[in-house]
């Protein structure tokens, strides 16, 4: 055993830097990455296409030459007794402490990736569940493609993604759009991590912008509950993803003087008398009241 780490610490004395030709003086306890790759071959070589390489080659970030230790700490005692007791895996820590190795040149980034409002971290949910570091390619350190982020997804969310089976659903089971389409899994500052693509602005808006108005009319809840107010997003038993089954109970819910619940505290006017609500006729209300997002013509949302 001691003659092996005597062979080591020889090969690492005599190492021949290839990337860096002139490796800057490392400081105490370093012994920087070229010396990992003595013995993490295949990691160090994935390394240089993972897009953390430029932690390696740029001063910019104070790890030039050294960036395995920007995450694993430094390295000395470990090349001294070789273990995994060794040597820091951020993997292995507490959530708020891994995160906080990755927050040190993560935060604060204009994609609000260092956002620690997010339920994720304050759940515990670290940085490294969803981003694996030494992998590469489509299923990588990000993962790009819709139903890889959504099977990431549903892997902890399963009450979520039973939600989009429901027979109207935006089309995640199916591959063309994932869940950070309407949320960030970063953290924002609205409730449930909705995605905000500008202040006050549900992510809804950027896919269905001819609801976003200004309206001359507009139907109060659209503009001070949001979408959510009458839409389940996840799936819905009902063709227009409707939180109700039927339209009309939907409105009732807001539009009658009878001792429903209303589960928002929202309660608008009631329909005027010539409303049968017993007649077919008036059950489905958005047969007449078709501008129901608002209308720039007409207050009762007609036209
Ligand atoms: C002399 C050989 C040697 C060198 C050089 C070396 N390691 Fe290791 N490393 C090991 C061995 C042996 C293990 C234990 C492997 C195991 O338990 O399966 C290990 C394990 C690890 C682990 C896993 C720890 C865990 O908890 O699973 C990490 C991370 C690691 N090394 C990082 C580094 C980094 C970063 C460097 C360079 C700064 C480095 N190693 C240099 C031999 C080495
Ligand atoms: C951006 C932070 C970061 C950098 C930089 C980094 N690692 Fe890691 N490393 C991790 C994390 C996190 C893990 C735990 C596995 C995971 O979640 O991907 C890990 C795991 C490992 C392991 C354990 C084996 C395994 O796959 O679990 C070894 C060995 C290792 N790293 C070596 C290296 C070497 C060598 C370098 C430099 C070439 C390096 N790491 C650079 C974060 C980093
Ligand atoms: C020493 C600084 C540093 C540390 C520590 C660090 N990163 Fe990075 N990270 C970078 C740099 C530099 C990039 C390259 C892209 C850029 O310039 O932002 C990057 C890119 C990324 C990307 C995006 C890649 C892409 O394709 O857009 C992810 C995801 C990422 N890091 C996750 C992590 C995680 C997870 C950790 C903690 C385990 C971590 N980083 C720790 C500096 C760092
Ligand atoms: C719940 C899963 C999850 C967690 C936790 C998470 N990320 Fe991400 N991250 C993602 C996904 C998914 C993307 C791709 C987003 C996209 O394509 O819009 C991403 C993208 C990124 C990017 C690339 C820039 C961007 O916005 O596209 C960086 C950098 C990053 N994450 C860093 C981090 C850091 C640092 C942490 C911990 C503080 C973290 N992530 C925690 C899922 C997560
Ligand atoms: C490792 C497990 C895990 C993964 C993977 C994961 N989450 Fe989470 N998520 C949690 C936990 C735990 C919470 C906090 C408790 C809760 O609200 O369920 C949470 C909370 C959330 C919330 C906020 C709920 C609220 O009311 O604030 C949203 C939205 C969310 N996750 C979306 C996502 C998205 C999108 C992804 C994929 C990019 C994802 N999650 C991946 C575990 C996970
Ligand atoms: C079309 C937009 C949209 C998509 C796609 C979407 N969500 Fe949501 N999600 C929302 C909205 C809006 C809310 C807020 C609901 C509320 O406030 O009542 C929400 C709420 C949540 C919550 C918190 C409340 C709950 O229902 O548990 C979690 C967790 C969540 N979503 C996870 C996910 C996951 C995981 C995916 C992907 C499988 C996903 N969402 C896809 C729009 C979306
Ligand atoms: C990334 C783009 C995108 C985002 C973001 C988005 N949607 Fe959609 N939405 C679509 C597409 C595309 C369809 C129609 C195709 C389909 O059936 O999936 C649709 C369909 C719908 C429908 C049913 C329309 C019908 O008659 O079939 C409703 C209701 C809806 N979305 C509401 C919302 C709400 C509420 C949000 C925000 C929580 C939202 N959408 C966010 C793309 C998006
Ligand atoms: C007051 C309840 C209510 C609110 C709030 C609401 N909707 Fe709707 N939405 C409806 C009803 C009812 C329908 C079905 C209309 C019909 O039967 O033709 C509908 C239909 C839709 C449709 C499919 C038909 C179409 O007109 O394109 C989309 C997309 C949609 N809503 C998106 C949204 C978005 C995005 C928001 C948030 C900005 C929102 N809705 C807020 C009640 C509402
Ligand atoms: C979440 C509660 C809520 C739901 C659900 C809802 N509304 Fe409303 N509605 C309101 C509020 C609040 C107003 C504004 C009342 C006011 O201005 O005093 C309003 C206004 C209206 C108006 C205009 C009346 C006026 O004088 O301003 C019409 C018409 C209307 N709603 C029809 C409907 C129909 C049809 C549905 C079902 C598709 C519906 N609403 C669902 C809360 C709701
Ligand atoms: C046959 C067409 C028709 C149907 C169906 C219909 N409405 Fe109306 N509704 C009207 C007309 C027309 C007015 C405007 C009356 C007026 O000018 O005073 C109106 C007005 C209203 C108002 C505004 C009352 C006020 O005082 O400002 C509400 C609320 C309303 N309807 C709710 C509903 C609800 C809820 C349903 C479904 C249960 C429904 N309507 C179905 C035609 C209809």
């Amino acid at each position: 055993m001691r003659s092996i780490k005597l062979a080591v610490l020889f090969l690492i004395a005599t190492c021949v830097t290839t990337r860096a030709q002139t490796p800057a003086a490392l400081p105490a306890g370093y012994v920087g990455s070229e010396t990992c790759k003595i013995c993490h071959e295949d990691i160090y070589n994935s390394f240089l296409k993972s897009p953390h390489d430029a932690v390696e080659t740029s001063a910019k970030r104070g790890w030039e030459g050294r960036a395995c230790e920007a995450c694993h700490g430094p390295a000395q005692m470990h090349i001294e007794s070789p273990s995994a007791a060794t040597i820091r895996n951020p993997s292995k820590l507490a959530a708020a402490v891994a995160d906080k190795i990755c927050l040190t040149c993560h935060l604060n980034q204009p994609t609000h990736v260092g956002r620690l409002e997010s339920s994720h971290a304050k759940d515990q949910v670290s940085c490294t569940s969803c981003h694996k570091v030494h992998a590469n390619g489509p299923n990588g350190l990000v993962l790009r493609k819709p139903a890889a982020i959504n099977e990431q997804c549903a892997s902890c969310h399963s009450n979520v993604w039973a939600e989009f089976q429901r027979p109207n659903h935006h089309k995640l089971p199916e591959g063309a759009m994932s869940c950070v389409d309407c949320h960030n899994p970063h953290g924002s500052i609205r409730p449930a991590m909705t995605q905000t693509f500008a202040a006050n602005e549900p992510g809804c808006l950027n896919c269905h912008g001819d609801k976003r108005g200004p309206f001359t009319f507009e139907h109060g809840p659209v503009r001070f509950e949001g979408c959510v107010a009458c839409h389940e997003p996840h799936g819905s038993a009902n063709p227009r993803m409707l939180a109700r089954p039927e339209v009309r109970l939907l409105c009732l819910e807001c539009h009658a003087n009878l001792p429903t619940v209303n589960t928002t505290g929202t309660i608008g006017v009631v329909p005027p008398a010539f409303h049968d609500l017993r007649s077919p006729r008036f059950q489905n209300c958005t047969v007449c009241h078709q501008k129901i997002h608002g209308s720039y013509v007409d207050r009762n949302l007609l036209r």
